[in-house]
């Protein structure tokens, strides 16, 4: 059976049908998935019962792997899967869930206000890839909206005054946001802003798209709570719900989307249950503009 992408009922997202991604594949199907999320952002496959070495070869078809430093404030000691994932779970080594007042849960509590993945890093992510080994009855969707649409609706006087606009990203930044402060000299080094174009020009397909992030401190040169109130504008605006694709996820999904064309959330759900979700996640080639130095 070969390999086809029909656009899913609601929303902009296509599913994919007739591979079996534990398995090596084509060159054919790569370049097939990669115009198929050119077009959709977001690409589902169903029933890919993936172990974490086949995750890590299908996301390898992409590009190089991102590696997770600076992305959580877990020890090492701490991590329950290999480094190459971002464990997005909620449970500890042992695979129990984390208490409601644990340090990590609180921190990955983030994860729940619209981001795009690796918007902190200096050279921002392309794909994110997350696989459902365990997933909840009910909750835990996750939200993806279209920032390419969210571009092309706006009016035309904001598309000229945002267009060469930069702003600052930083964990800290998502975390503030929740009352989550409590940050160690290390952690907060770690965490040091970067700069990111607020419009981006996709690579492939031309399309402009907004870059807006939970990450979002500041807009160069503007006065820190206008640029506040004024990206929670743009967030409130790109992500109605005409824009949005709620992923329900059932065990074994892996979902892969394209950072650089959608923002995501994760819903709420009963954490004191299991969910085993693990990403893994194709870093970027280049900067949206030069760093600060
Ligand atoms: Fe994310």
């Amino acid at each position: 059976m070969a390999l086809s992408i029909h656009a899913m009922q609601t929303g902009f997202a296509g599913e994919v049908s007739g591979i079996d991604i534990t398995r090596p594949i084509s060159r054919d199907d790569v370049a097939a998935i990669e115009a198929g999320m050119d077009r959709h952002a977001v690409l589902v496959f169903r029933d890919q019962r993936l172990t974490d070495a086949q995750q890590i070869a299908f996301t390898l078809n992409f590009g190089e792997l991102e590696h997770t430093r600076g992305n959580a404030i877990a020890r090492p000691e701490e991590l329950r899967l290999d480094p190459a994932f971002a464990d997005v779970s909620n449970l500890d080594r042992d695979h129990r869930p984390l208490p409601r007042d644990n340090r990590r849960r609180l921190y990955a509590l983030g994860n729940r206000l619209w981001h795009s993945d690796s918007s902190f890093r200096a050279v921002p992510a392309t794909y994110s890839l997350l696989s459902g080994r365990i997933v909840v009855d009910a909750g835990g969707d996750t939200e993806f909206a279209d920032m390419r649409a969210a571009y092309d609706a706006l009016d035309d006087a904001t598309k000229v005054e945002i267009e060469d606009l930069v702003c600052e990203h930083s964990l800290m930044f998502s975390r503030e946001q929740l009352g989550f402060t409590e940050f160690t000299d290390e952690e907060r080094a770690a965490m040091r802003p970067v700069r990111q174009r607020l419009v981006r020009t996709h690579p492939v397909t031309g399309r402009k798209s907004l870059f807006i992030a939970a990450h979002i401190g500041s807009i160069d040169g503007w006065p820190v709570p206008e640029a506040r109130a004024f990206i929670r504008d743009l967030m409130e605006h790109a992500t109605q719900p005409r824009f949005v694709y709620a992923h329900k996820w059932r065990q074994w999904d892996l979902v892969m989307w394209d950072n650089r064309q959608v923002v995501h959330r994760v819903r709420r759900f009963d954490d004191t249950k299991p969910r085993d979700v693990r990403r893994t996640t194709v870093g970027g080639t280049e900067m949206t503009v030069a760093q600060a130095a």
